[in-house]
């Protein structure tokens, strides 16, 4: 039997679902209920000093549908607007409704020794399991030097990182960004500053576009609007790059995000690395209702595979990940045409003439294909609208 329990720097994982730090987790009641429904634990809206202004922009969010679904998701959201005290409050009654939780702190402060350490310090007091430290917002908070502008900056994300670990009497992750050239480069410079582990990815900085009718921007706050924060299933490539790049360059333990709707999405972020996974948007699309295919479809998986637990996935695909020039350039692959599916349509042969090879062509309504001037690319197979093109050695 494969069970889901997994363990962190020591701290027990029921499953390794968690609410990742955004509206979710911004009160004690919600995520009571999320536990009652049966998430492993809950990283808290982000805490931030009391008297740091939060002062939120209306409307905040944007989307990308595809057929009625949200795809892509973005936020101009701040952080958490209770207190300290609410927090702490909240963490002792949460921790001894569902002791079996994991519970995480995400704390976010103005540059300064005193106003990190005051807030871990005020926590080490509550039984929280651990702490993330927000390197990462990438809208409002730069602007004011932190958020994203900590986390762009391997100097300043050493400076704090040192700070809190100094006072913190819990494992600390740091959530970096996925807003700069080399996320490996940042973990491994608050890795060498102490850090026990990763979050990532936060959210990635975008612009949502224009009405072209009203010539308005999209996410419109009184006729202008600002870069903001995408999420969802278009980010989840780029999250899963970076914890791929994170994981090959560190051995600490990585909790992973980014676009995950769906049982098959986390089981990717594990196999990059992570050793557990948060999700934001899924639930606030569809509820924290979605923990139950989440936790089935997962199990399931490593019973079919004859997986003990989460630890026979993790890191599975990061030795297949390797650079441009060390591919087998041997390797060839060309387009097989089903000849049941093909409705000789020429989408395929208009496209690979008009991409530099002319490998395919349209004789008698059926399809040729010129091995000579194949390169193997398999764009054919991308657009073939049929899916009667597959490619094979
Ligand atoms: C509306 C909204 C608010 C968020 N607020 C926070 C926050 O306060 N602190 C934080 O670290 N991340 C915050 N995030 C980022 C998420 O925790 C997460 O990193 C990101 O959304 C990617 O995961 P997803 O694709 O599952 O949403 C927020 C995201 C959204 C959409």
């Amino acid at each position: 039997m494969a069970t889901l329990k997994t363990s962190v720097l020591g701290i027990e994982f029921e499953n390794p679902f968690l609410l990742a730090s955004a509206p979710p987790t911004a009160q004690i009641e919600s995520i009571d209920k999320a536990f009652e429904l049966g998430w492993g634990g809950a990283v808290l809206k982000t805490i931030t000093p009391d008297d740091l202004e939060m002062i939120e922009a209306s409307p905040r969010y944007s989307c990308i549908k595809e057929k009625n679904q949200v795809i892509g998701f973005q936020n101009i959201e701040l952080l958490s607007h209770k207190t300290i005290k609410y927090w702490c409050d909240g963490i002792r009654y949460l921790k001894e409704k569902h002791p079996t939780k994991v519970i995480i702190a995400s704390i976010m402060a103005p540059v300064e020794k005193d106003e990190w350490q005051n807030i871990v310090k005020i926590l080490n007091d509550t039984p929280v399991d651990a702490y993330e430290l927000n390197f990462s917002c990438p809208h409002g908070m730069p602007e004011r030097n932190i958020g994203m502008a900590i986390g762009t900056s391997t100097e300043i994300s050493i400076l704090i990182t040192t700070w809190v670990k100094s006072v913190a009497k819990k494992p600390v992750f740091v959530k970096l960004t996925p807003n700069v050239t080399d996320i490996a480069w940042v973990a491994r410079a608050v890795e060498d500053a102490g850090t026990d582990g990763f979050a990532a990815i936060n959210t990635v900085q975008g612009f949502m576009g224009l009405n072209l009718d009203t010539l308005e921007p999209n996410l419109c706050i009184d006729g202008c609007t600002t870069y903001g924060g995408c999420s969802g299933e278009i980010v989840r490539p780029i999250g899963l790059r970076c914890v791929a790049q994170i994981r090959q360059n560190s051995k600490l333990p990585i909790l992973g995000m980014g676009g995950i709707s769906n049982w098959q999405d986390a089981a990717q972020y594990i196999a990059v690395g992570s050793d557990a996974v948060q999700v934001c948007t899924e639930v606030m699309m569809n509820g924290y209702g979605v923990i139950k295919g989440l936790k089935s479809g997962l199990l399931n998986y490593l019973e079919q595979k004859g997986m003990d637990s989460i630890s026979d996935l993790k890191n599975i695909a990061i030795e297949k990940i390797i650079a441009h020039g060390s591919l087998n350039k041997k390797y060839f692959v060309c387009p097989k045409i089903d000849k049941e599916k093909c409705v000789a349509c020429g989408k395929c042969t208009k496209i690979c003439s008009e991409s530099e090879y002319s490998a395919l062509s349209l004789v008698e309504k059926e399809i040729k294909l010129d091995k000579e001037k194949c390169q193997g690319c398999s764009l054919c197979s991308i657009v073939c609208p049929q899916n009667a093109i597959s490619m094979g050695k």
